[in-house]
């Protein structure tokens, strides 16, 4: 399946030059192209992939917007198609960091510096991962027939998960960002891959219309029911379990288990984010440990007044 045509260097060059521009929590500069907000070094990338890339129709991708349950995904997803031998030896998990089995595309393939990743020369099926929205994935993509695995988390949590990630890794001896300058950011939409609200809407609309092509998954339904969520996204991908393989597989990709690998205690997949900060509590409603009734109360109405009219509720 081939990709578009290939824009040029100065029409990416001028487009970039061109972009409005934020500031991300006093911290780091973002800008928007295409209706969400990005670091700038993501861009190129992302306009390399959607103009570049050749799909295979085996392939995987897995879709989220940040601190959705990413890393759990991808641990899963890999256990299932990638690493499904039962002996504990053979468990590549504890070696690297999920987000090294299951690369991001924009961040860590078509970023700007040299990378070792090389996709196209990759055996099939490949298993990828992106932040980037729905409308900006290459045509070829959402035209083969492979599938993708999105999922979403409830707007309050996710707030609260990103609020702790990037004071983790961007004010690490700064005091914290102030939490509610942190929701009014995500309530305008003003951050890393936001707006939130718009980037859940497009998946979740396309895979009502193409529910073969788009398993939309829950983090909190993951967290309610494992053994059915996990058996559900192993059905979607031709890969059913059989005995016993459910238990086993998360048991192998559970919060705790990864979070006390030596890798993942003292390790680093990313520049700068260290493999720990990937791991927090991952429990459904922590939100209430720190939003006021009035932060509560902001995105409740945004969720409501963004979601609701498509029947999304989260
Ligand atoms: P909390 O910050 O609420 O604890 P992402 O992987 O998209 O960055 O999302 C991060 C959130 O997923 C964090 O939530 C993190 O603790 C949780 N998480 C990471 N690994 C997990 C796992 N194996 N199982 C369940 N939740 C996990």
């Amino acid at each position: 399946i081939s990709p578009s045509p290939t824009p040029t260097c100065n029409d990416v060059e001028k487009s970039l030059n061109d972009l409005p521009k934020a500031r991300f929590w006093e911290a780091m500069d973002i800008c928007k192209w295409e209706g969400y907000w990005f670091e700038p070094g993501l861009v190129k990338p992302a306009i390399t992939f959607r103009s570049t890339f050749q799909a295979r129709n085996d392939d995987v991708l897995l879709a989220s917007t940040m601190k959705t349950g990413t890393t759990w995904l991808k641990s899963l997803s890999f256990c299932i198609i990638q690493n499904r031998q039962n002996h504990k030896h053979d468990d590549i998990l504890t070696t690297e960091n999920p987000h090294f089995h299951v690369p991001t595309i924009e961040s860590m393939i078509y970023s700007t510096k040299p990378t070792k990743i090389d996709i196209y020369d990759a055996s099939s099926p490949r298993l990828l991962h992106t932040h980037l929205p729905y409308s900006v994935l290459p045509d070829p993509l959402k035209e083969s027939q492979c599938k993708i695995v999105y999922i979403a988390r409830n707007p309050k949590d996710t707030v609260v998960s990103i609020w702790h990630f990037f004071n983790s890794i961007l004010r690490p001896n700064q005091d914290p960002f102030p939490l509610e300058k942190a929701v009014d950011c995500f309530c305008s939409g003003v951050h890393q891959y936001g707006p939130f609200f718009e980037h859940v809407t497009e998946y979740w609309l396309e895979s009502q219309k193409r529910p073969e092509k788009i398993l939309f998954l829950k983090y909190e339904e993951m967290k309610k029911d494992p053994k059915g969520e996990v058996s559900k996204i192993a059905e979607f991908l031709g890969r059913p379990f059989g005995d016993g393989e459910v238990d086993e597989i998360l048991w192998r990709c559970s919060l705790d288990r990864l979070k006390n690998l030596e890798v993942n205690k003292n390790g680093s997949i990313l520049y700068n984010v260290p493999n720990i900060c990937f791991f927090r509590k991952g429990e459904v409603g922590d939100w209430k440990n720190y939003l006021t009734p009035e932060m509560e109360e902001r995105i409740n109405q945004t969720s409501r007044s963004k979601l609701e009219a498509f029947g999304l509720f989260l």
